[in-house]
C-alpha cells in the first residue's frame, strides 16, 4: 500500500508532509556544519527552544526517541531504576533502549489515563537497601499518548515534582506532544518544562516536520548531552535544513494545533452517537475508542474495512482499541469523510 493513495490518514500525526512554506524555509535556511557547532539555524533553534521550554539550554536532535534516550542515560547509572507509566513510549516503543543507552530498568505504574501522582511515585521508589536498585528518574509523558492524549493536570504534576525534589530523583518530560498539551491547557510549554530536569519536544508529530526534536536541559548538562548525541550518531552536518523547518513549524503550525483538537472532539461526538462502542472524550488530537466485545468486528477488522471501503486509515492499538489521530494534513473535509466512513460501518 502507498500511503499517498489514502484519502484521510488518521493513523498518526507523524503522517504530515512538509508544506510548501516549510520547504521554502528549509531551502532558504542559513547553513553550517552542525557537528562543529557552526550551523546558525540550529543555534537559533536551540535558543528559541530553550525559551519555549523554559530551560537554560536546549539541544537539537534528529528524533524524540534519541532525546528521551540521551536524557535518561544522563540521569541513570547502570542498574538504576526509572519510573514511568505502563503505556509510556520509553517502555513500549524504544526497543528496550533504556537497557542499552542507560543500562537501567523501568518500573511501570498502572494508573488511569496515563496520569499518576506523587503518592504513586512514593510507593514505587525503592528503599535504600543493598538488594534494590536506586530510583534515579521519573518520566512524565505529556500528553500521554496511550492514556488517550491526556494533559497532565497541575495537581498530579506538582505532586510528582515534589516527590522527585524531596527524594533527589530527576524528572524527565517526554513532551513529544507538549505543544498539544500547552494548547489544550492554554499555557506555554514552559509551564511544565521550566520545572523539569529535562524535557523533550518532538517536531515530527503535530508540528508537522519530517523529523527533528529538541531536549531542554540545564546548561550544566548540555556538554554531556551533546557528547552522548555524538556517540549515538545523532550529530548532523548541515542540520539547519531541518532546524529551519522546525523554526517555521513553531511560528506557522503550532497555532493550528487547536484545529486538530476541535476535529478530534467532533469525531468523538459523532462516535458517541453510534451503538456498540465506548470512548472517553478526547482532550487533544487523539481519539481512542473500543468496539464492544462480542460485536461483529474487532479493532483490526474495523480498521481494515474503513481503509478498504472508505480510504480512511485509523490504527488498532496493542490493547485492542482504535486510535484516530488528527494533524495538519486532515482538514474539515477529511473529518467529514472519516465520520461518514465510520457511520457506514457501525451506524
Ligand atoms: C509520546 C512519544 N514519545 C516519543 C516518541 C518518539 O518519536 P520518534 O519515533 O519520532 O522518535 C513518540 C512517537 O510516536 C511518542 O508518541
Amino acid at each position: 500500500m502507498d500511503a499517498n493513495d489514502i484519502a484521510v490518514d488518521l493513523v498518526s500525526d507523524t503522517a504530515t508532509r512538509p508544506s510548501p512554506g516549510m520547504l521554502q524555509a528549509m531551502t532558504s535556511a542559513r547553513l553550517g556544519d552542525e557537528q562543529k557547532g557552526e550551523d546558525p539555524t540550529v543555534r537559533a533553534l536551540e535558543e528559541r527552544a530553550a525559551d519555549l521550554l523554559g530551560t537554560e539550554s536546549a539541544l537539537f536532535v534528529p528524533s524524540a526517541t534519541m532525546a528521551n534516550q540521551i536524557a535518561l542515560s544522563l540521569h541513570a547509572k547502570p542498574g538504576d531504576e526509572i519510573i514511568c507509566h505502563r503505556t509510556a513510549h520509553v517502555y513500549n516503543y524504544e526497543t528496550g533502549g533504556t537497557a542499552i543507552t542507560a543500562a537501567a530498568q523501568l518500573h511501570v505504574l498502572d494508573t488511569p489515563r496515563g496520569i499518576f501522582t506523587g503518592e504513586d511515585v512514593t510507593r514505587a521508589v525503592r528503599a535504600d537497601y543493598p538488594h534494590l536498585s536506586d530510583t534515579c528518574a521519573v518520566v512524565v509523558e505529556n500528553t500521554s499518548n496511550g492514556g488517550g492524549g491526556t494533559v497532565w493536570p497541575d495537581a498530579a504534576f506538582d505532586s510528582v515534582l515534589e516527590v522527585c525534589r524531596t527524594r533527589d530523583i530527576a524528572l524527565h518530560i517526554d513532551g513529544a506532544r507538549l505543544c498539544n498539551a500547552a494548547a489544550a491547557a492554554q499555557v506555554e510549554p514552559s509551564h511544565w518544562g521550566a520545572r523539569a530536569d529535562t524535557v523533550q519536544l518532538c517536531f515530527s508529530k503535530g508540528l508537522g516536520c519530517p523529523f527533528g526534536a529538541v531536549l531542554g536541559l540545564p546548561q550544566g548538562m548540555w556538554r554531556a548531552a551533546r557528547r552522548r548525541k555524538q556517540s549515538l550518531g545523532g550529530a548532523l552536518r548541515q542540520g539547519g535544513v531541518i532546524a529551519g523547518a522546525m523554526l517555521y513549524a513553531l511560528e506557522h503550525n503550532r497555532p493550528k494545533l487547536v484545529d486538530d483538537h476541535r476535529r478530534a472532539a467532533a469525531l468523538a461526538e459523532a462516535l458517541a452517537e453510534l451503538p456498540g462502542l465506548s470512548l472517553a472524550p478526547p482532550e487533544t488530537n487523539l481519539v481512542f475508542f473500543r468496539l464492544s466485545a462480542g460485536g461483529e468486528l474487532d479493532a483490526g477488522a474495523f480498521c481494515r474495512r474503513l481503509l478498504d471501503e472508505h480510504s480512511v486509515r485509523m490504527a488498532p492499538t496493542i490493547d485492542g482499541r482504535v486510535r484516530a489521530c488528527f494533524h495538519l494534513d486532515v482538514d474539515d473535509q477529511g473529518l467529514a469523510r472519516a465520520i461518514a466512513g465510520v457511520r457506514a460501518i457501525l451506524g
